[in-house]
């Protein structure tokens, strides 16, 4: 066996132990005959290489892998976005195991284009290419925000990146505010930042390539803010008084003010605001806000 079949033969995209902060993961070998990945892959082969997909547990996935008969243990380790750096993920959650190293794409190249990028300015659109084709779970929602719509992949992904390509350009929150600049405007003006805002972490309630829900958030305002403020989800929250019953509506009416559904971030800015419990339209006293939307 010469060298390049012996590393062809032994490879498994992504490596053992992989990272990753996404709920599922390709997994690429190169087998004859049928390869299985359980519990709950789906594999096709085609020329020789399995392609298969998996969707990941949070935490620990322990998994089999069996190809020409012989079955392999392949550890794959799903982390939570929201929580502290984790050792072997870069700041954007991808784990260190890329597919978009050289000795991978290497490989890949074989029957998929893998230079695309090249020559190509940050805007350009990748639409059409194998690009968007391996990747379209990320470039072809239903409803897109607006630089993936446009397929300038380039605009938010370095195709110079190392060790592996198209990481992140910058840290999540630059990147974002090199188009939101009002939103970095905001976070620096305004008195009180809200926890995760604050921590550069947009993506944890944004998903940056679009989602069936508004601002292309990753949930439902509701179960978005519940996810985390937990004691929230019984509805019982900002008491009225005994005139009134004991609680506000939270979700399921609609805004007085606006044309959109009235939920936690009417009276709540995810992001900044003037007073410690973050209440919109810049209010510092709970009449002030009360009164923005009850005018007498
Ligand atoms: C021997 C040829 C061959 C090699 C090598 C190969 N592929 Fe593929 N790949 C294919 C074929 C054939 C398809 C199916 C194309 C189609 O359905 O349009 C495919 C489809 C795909 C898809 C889209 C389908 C899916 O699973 O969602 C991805 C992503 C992909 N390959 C990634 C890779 C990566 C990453 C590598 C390198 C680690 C690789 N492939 C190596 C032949 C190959
Ligand atoms: C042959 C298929 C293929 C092509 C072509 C391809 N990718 Fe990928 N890419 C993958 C696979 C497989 C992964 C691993 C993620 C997964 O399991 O879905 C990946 C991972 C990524 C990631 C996540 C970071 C990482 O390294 O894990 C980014 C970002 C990315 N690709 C961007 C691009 C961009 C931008 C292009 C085009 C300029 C491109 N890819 C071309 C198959 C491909
Ligand atoms: C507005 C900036 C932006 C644009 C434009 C963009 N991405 Fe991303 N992408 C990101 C960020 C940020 C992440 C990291 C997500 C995280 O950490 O939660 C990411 C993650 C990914 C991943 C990893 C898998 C995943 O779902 O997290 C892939 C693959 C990917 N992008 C491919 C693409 C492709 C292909 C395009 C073009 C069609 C594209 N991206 C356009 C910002 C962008
Ligand atoms: C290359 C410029 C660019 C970058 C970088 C960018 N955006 Fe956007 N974003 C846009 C444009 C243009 C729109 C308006 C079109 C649309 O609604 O998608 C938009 C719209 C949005 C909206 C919806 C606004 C609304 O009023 O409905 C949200 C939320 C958003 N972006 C979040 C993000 C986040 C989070 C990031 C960082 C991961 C990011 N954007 C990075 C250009 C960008
Ligand atoms: C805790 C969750 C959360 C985090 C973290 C977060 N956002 Fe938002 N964002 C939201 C929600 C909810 C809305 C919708 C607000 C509304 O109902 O008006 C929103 C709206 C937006 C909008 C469109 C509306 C506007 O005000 O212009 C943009 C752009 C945006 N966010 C960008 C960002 C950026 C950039 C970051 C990172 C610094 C970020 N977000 C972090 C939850 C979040
Ligand atoms: C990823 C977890 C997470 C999500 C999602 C989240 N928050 Fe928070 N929130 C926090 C953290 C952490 C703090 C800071 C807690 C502290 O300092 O007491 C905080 C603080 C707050 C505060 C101020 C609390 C105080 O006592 O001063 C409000 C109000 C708030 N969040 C509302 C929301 C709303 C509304 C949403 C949905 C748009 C949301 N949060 C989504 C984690 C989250
Ligand atoms: C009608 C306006 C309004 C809506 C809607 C609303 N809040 Fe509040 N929220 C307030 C007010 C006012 C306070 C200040 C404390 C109080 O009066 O109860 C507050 C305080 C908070 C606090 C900090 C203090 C505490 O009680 O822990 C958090 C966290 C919070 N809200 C989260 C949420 C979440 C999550 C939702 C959606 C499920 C939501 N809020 C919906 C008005 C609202
Ligand atoms: C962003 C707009 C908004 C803000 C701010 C707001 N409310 Fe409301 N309020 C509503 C909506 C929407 C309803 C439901 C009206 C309906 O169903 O017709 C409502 C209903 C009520 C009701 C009737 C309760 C019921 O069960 O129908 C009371 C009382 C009330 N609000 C008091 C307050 C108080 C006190 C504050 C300040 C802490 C406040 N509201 C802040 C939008 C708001």
């Amino acid at each position: 066996m010469n060298l390049a079949a012996l590393i062809a033969a032994s490879l498994v995209v992504p490596g053992q132990g992989a990272q990753t902060t996404r709920a599922s993961m390709r997994v690429i070998v190169e087998a004859q005959g049928t390869v299985a990945l359980q519990p709950g892959g789906q594999c096709s082969s085609a020329f020789g290489f399995a392609h298969c997909k998996v969707d990941l547990a949070p935490g620990v996935n322990l998994m089999t892998l069996v190809r020409g008969g012989a079955p392999e243990p392949l550890t794959l380790l799903r982390q939570v976005t929201t929580s502290q750096q984790v050792p072997g993920v870069d700041q954007a959650g991808f784990g260190v195991a890329s597919v978009h190293r050289p000795e991978v794409e290497q490989v890949c190249a074989k029957c998929h284009p893998m230079d695309e990028a090249k020559g190509r300015a940050p805007g350009d659109s990748m639409l059409g290419t194998e690009c968007t084709r391996c990747h379209a779970d990320v470039s072809f929602r239903p409803r897109q925000h607006g630089p993936v719509a446009q397929g300038a992949c380039l605009m938010c992904h370095d195709a110079a990146s190392t060790p592996q390509r198209y990481a992140v350009r910058w840290p999540i929150q630059e990147t974002c505010f090199r188009c939101h600049q009002d939103i970095q405007g905001q976070m620096l003006r305004k008195a009180y930042r809200h926890g995760p805002a604050a921590a550069g972490r947009c993506t944890t309630c944004h998903d940056p390539h679009g989602s069936d829900n508004e601002f292309w958030l990753k949930k439902p305002v509701f179960d978005l803010c519940t996810n985390c403020h937990t004691e929230k989800a019984d509805g019982r929250h900002v008491l009225v008084g005994f005139v009134y019953g004991d609680t506000h509506p939270l979700r399921g009416r609609d805004h007085p003010l606006k044309p959109a559904p009235f939920y936690c971030s009417s009276c709540h800015n995810p992001h900044a605001a003037q007073s410690r419990f973050l209440w919109q339209f810049d209010a510092t006293e709970r009449e002030q806000l009360c009164e923005t939307c009850h005018r007498k």
